[in-house]
């Protein structure tokens, strides 16, 4: 069990409906592009994320089923499209769809590619409590709060 007592990890950044979250990985999911809101909403700096792999944003609250299904869903070479909430690097955190798919050049896959936008407020709540329940049962961290 992981035990969270910052205060930070409670902010959420909410994301713009009217701009695009844009990322790129090699095939092993070492960012290559980031676009500038990945940057702003993030709260890392180009550099920081070029080289590092995508799991820099990883929140402990997603289940690692649903990253499974992902790396399965490319591999098929199909698109995935899910809901992610992401960790800042505040250790705040924004939830976001995405949508993430191979990018093709002469016909040869050769990177992945992410398209993320923003999602309501009931879906946040829905998806939370379905990961909630998904890392349960699959014996992953459960979310605590220590107030001190
Ligand atoms: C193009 C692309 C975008 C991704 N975007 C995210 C993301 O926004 N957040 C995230 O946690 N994982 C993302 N992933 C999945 C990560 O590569 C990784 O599988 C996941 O964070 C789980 O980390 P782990 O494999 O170290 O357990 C993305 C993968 C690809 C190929």
């Amino acid at each position: 069990m992981q035990e969270f007592n910052r205060s930070e990890f409670l902010v959420e950044t909410v994301v713009p409906d009217d701009e695009l979250i844009i990322s790129r990985t090699d095939l092993n999911g070492i960012i290559t592009y980031a676009n500038e809101t990945f940057c702003e909403i993030s709260g890392y700096d180009i550099d920081e994320l070029i080289g590092k792999p995508h799991s820099i944003v990883r929140h402990p609250d997603m289940p690692s089923a649903t990253f499974r299904e992902l790396w399965e869903t490319l591999q098929n070479k199909k698109q995935w499209v899910g809901v992610v909430k992401n960790l800042r690097k505040d250790t705040g955190f924004y939830w976001v769809e995405a949508i993430v798919s191979g990018v093709y050049k002469d016909g040869e896959l050769i990177e992945y590619k992410s398209l993320r936008s923003p999602i309501s407020y009931e879906k946040k709540l829905q998806h939370q409590k379905l990961y909630d329940k998904i890392r349960q049962q699959n014996g992953e961290n459960i979310r605590k709060v220590i107030y001190q």
